[in-house]
């Protein structure tokens, strides 16, 4: 099978096209064809080593201290499940998935891969029935992260909540979330993207390079960085007494239920993942470059099929 393999860190062009064995699925795993994947800001750093300085050396032994130890990158994928282990319950030969390959020893920049039906660190779960694999695959990360966040800030309705890089994947999706609980969402996020986060429910927007939220005289429930690069100081100008910030820097952790939840959500049409552009799996050097430049809109997805 064609799979996208890096043995070394770099940049984009460490990134090769290679033919490598199809892999046989264990007893307890599903043997999924991917149609499509994504380039999520995650694959980029990753590939780079681009670690900060006091995470640096915890996460060169987790992901490979010399050379990486995941030689094919990709956490989400959307795909058929064409074989399964003989313990799986789950899902069947034919189901059409969606998920992520957190932790696993491989990732989704391949035509096939190996998933168990279920693991620790990672999820899988039925397709949303009325998504393509291409708008699948952008889901998972982005969604479940702004879920996760949303819920530890303890979202309930009506709330003015404020998303900080709101035109990335997991503020994009932050967004939406918190507009369905009718907050009024206010984005932040540059003049060029205004228009794509009225389209997700944003009530205002403000440019960051114009102006700084925290000068201003609103008061937030909520301060959501989705972007990392604000800072609780920052926010407690305009939090609320007992309001909450979250931030895409904090521990976040993968739950069925989530992934459950935003199937849901995808089937109702509240929430749809908003792609940038779409790439084929012999152009993830490009698709790399495109990402590396940290201003993509939304996601990224490569059509593995294509
Ligand atoms: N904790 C977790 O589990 C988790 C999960 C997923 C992602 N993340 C992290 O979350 C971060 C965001 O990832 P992502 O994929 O959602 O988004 P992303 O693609 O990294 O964000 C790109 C967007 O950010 C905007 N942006 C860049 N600098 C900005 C600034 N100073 N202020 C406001 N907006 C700015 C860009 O818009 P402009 O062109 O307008 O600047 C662009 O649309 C990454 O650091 C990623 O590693 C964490």
């Amino acid at each position: 099978m064609k799979a996208v393999v890096y043995e070394k860190y770099g940049a984009p062009q460490v990134l090769k096209v290679k033919n490598i064995q199809k892999p046989k699925p264990k007893d307890d795993e599903l043997l999924v064809q991917i149609h499509a994947a994504t380039v999520t800001s995650g694959d980029v750093r990753l590939r780079s080593s681009d670690f900060p300085l006091l995470f640096w050396l915890p996460a060169r032994l987790i992901f490979g201290l010399f050379r990486p130890k995941k030689k094919i990158l990709g956490h989400e994928l959307a795909g058929i499940v064409v074989e399964i282990g003989k313990n799986v319950t789950e899902f069947k030969v034919g189901d059409s998935v969606f998920g992520t390959t957190t932790m696993l020893n491989t990732g989704s920049y391949a035509e096939y891969i190996c998933i168990p039906q279920k693991w620790k660190n990672g999820v899988v779960e039925l397709k949303p029935e009325n998504l393509s694999y291409a708008e699948a695959a952008a889901l998972p990360i982005g969604a479940m992260t702004a879920i996760y966040l949303l819920e530890k800030a303890n979202l309930k309705s009506e709330q003015n909540v404020l998303v900080y890089g709101a035109s990335g994947s997991v503020g994009s999706y932050a967004v939406q979330i918190a507009n369905q609980k009718e907050s009024r969402v206010k984005a932040v996020c540059s003049t060029s993207n205004f228009e794509m986060i009225k389209s997700l429910g944003a009530k205002s927007w403000m440019d960051y390079k114009k102006e700084d939220y925290y000068e201003g005289t609103e008061k937030f429930d909520i301060i959501f960085d989705a972007v990392g690069k604000t800072s609780k100081g920052k926010a407690k100008k305009v939090l609320k007494k007992g309001g909450a910030f979250v931030s895409v820097k904090m521990l976040t952790k993968e739950k069925d239920d989530h992934l459950k939840l935003i199937k849901d959500m995808a089937e109702k049409g509240t929430l749809k993942p908003f792609i940038d552009k779409s790439f084929k799996l012999d152009e993830l050097v490009q698709a790399h470059e495109y990402v590396d430049k940290g201003r993509k809109r939304g996601n990224v997805v490569i059509e593995v099929l294509k």
